[in-house]
């Protein structure tokens, strides 16, 4: 039996990969850290499966790194743990470093003193790509493993560092250490201040009665361009890349890009609704810096790691809309 070990167990992406391997016949141990009101709305059924330990973890210490590593020496490790909110990155610069930068350091460090033929997944992000992007023979812009980086947000500039390690871990050390470029993925468990969960929950209680009649949807810049896919599509692509038999970089993308605007147009359709006459825009959403345009092209992974989402955008919307009716029914 296989021993993963999945830093980030209590976010969208941490518990459904948890699921996933545990299902592939892994002996799971999902990382948390400690909070004074136990987290785990997201990994219930995790926690009564009998291959699945939950262990305190916080990646900003060393010697925990260090103890937590030389305690399982996993077949695998994913590091999913992240300040993950772009806009807080901007109000809590330092904290996103520590988190998302020095932490995986600890976590390099750890693997290649205690640990060394530990496999290592990087959750690194098309934010990295900031405004670039490269542009094909039909005039459509795209980013993939090819395009320049140039980071818009303390939280992009953080994962590009750390997405840098990764490769100096790779070449110097000969650690098997992969990034995942992975473009937006939600779900029904996605946070609920990121864009598209905030539309849904909106959505939900409006038609559940629950939204006062003045009361609007509050948003910032809804004119950006996201490539949004299901989180549990994105997931199985952590798993196919530490099992290829050479360590890599892949972007993980739908290859399709839908503005804020369209997602709120999708969304409230389903009730023939009209979004204007919901939202306001409200410049406090707005961010210092902005990245306004992202596109996927996952031709690297398709090929070779043969990984393809099954969610197109239109199935995304519904999934989360119906689950939040539910939620708040
Ligand atoms: P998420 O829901 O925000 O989950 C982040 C997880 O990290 C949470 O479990 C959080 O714990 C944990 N964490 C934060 N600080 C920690 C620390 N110091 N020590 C240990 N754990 C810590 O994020 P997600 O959407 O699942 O994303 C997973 C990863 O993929 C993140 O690294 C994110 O930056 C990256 N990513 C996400 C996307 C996307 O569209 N979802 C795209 C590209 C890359 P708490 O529950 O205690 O807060
Ligand atoms: N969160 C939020 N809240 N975003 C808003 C709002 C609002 O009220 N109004 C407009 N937006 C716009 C943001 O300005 C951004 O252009 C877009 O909606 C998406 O914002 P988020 O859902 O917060 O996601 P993100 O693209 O900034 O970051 C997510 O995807 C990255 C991958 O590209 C996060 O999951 C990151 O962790 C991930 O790396």
């Amino acid at each position: 039996m296989k021993t993963a070990l999945i830093s980030g167990i209590t976010g969208q992406d941490g518990s459904y990969l948890g699921e996933y391997l545990l299902d592939l016949g892994y002996k799971v141990v999902g990382l948390h850290r400690r909070s004074s009101n136990h987290n785990i709305s997201r990994i219930e059924s995790l926690i009564k499966h009998k291959n699945f330990i939950l262990q305190e973890f916080d990646l900003t210490d060393p010697s925990d790194c260090s103890s937590t590593i030389k305690e399982y020496a996993p077949d695998e490790f994913y590091n999913l743990a992240a300040q993950s909110h772009v806009a807080t990155s901007f109000k809590q610069p330092t904290t996103t470093f520590e988190i998302n930068t020095v932490g995986v350091t600890n976590l390099l460090e750890s693997i290649r003193l205690h640990s060394p033929d530990t496999k290592f997944y990087q959750a690194s992000t098309s934010e990295m790509f900031g405004r670039n992007y490269l542009v094909d023979s039909q005039g459509e812009k795209y980013q993939n493993e090819q395009t320049p980086m140039l980071p818009q947000s303390p939280y992009a500039c953080s994962k590009l560092c750390s997405h840098h390690m990764v490769h100096i871990y790779r070449h110097s050390y000969n650690l098997f250490g992969c990034s995942g470029i992975l473009f937006n993925h939600e779900s029904p468990r996605r946070g609920a201040n990121f864009v598209t969960r905030k539309i849904t929950i909106y959505l939900a209680k409006l038609i559940n009665g629950l939204i006062k009649d003045d009361e609007k949807l509050r948003l910032g810049n809804i004119e950006a361009y996201r490539d949004w896919g299901h989180a549990q599509d994105y997931v199985k692509s952590m798993h196919m890349m530490l099992n290829h038999d050479i360590p890599d970089d892949y972007v993980i993308a739908t290859g399709k890009t839908h503005s804020v605007k369209d997602f709120l147009q999708e969304a409230f359709q389903l009730w023939d609704l009209d979004y204007n006459n919901y939202i306001q825009i409200d410049p406090e959403f707005y961010r210092p810096c902005e990245v306004e345009f992202l596109k996927g092209d996952a031709t690297k992974a398709r090929q070779t790691l043969d990984w393809n989402p099954e969610y197109n955008f239109q199935q995304l919307v519904a999934n989360m809309v119906y689950s939040d009716l539910e939620l708040f029914r």
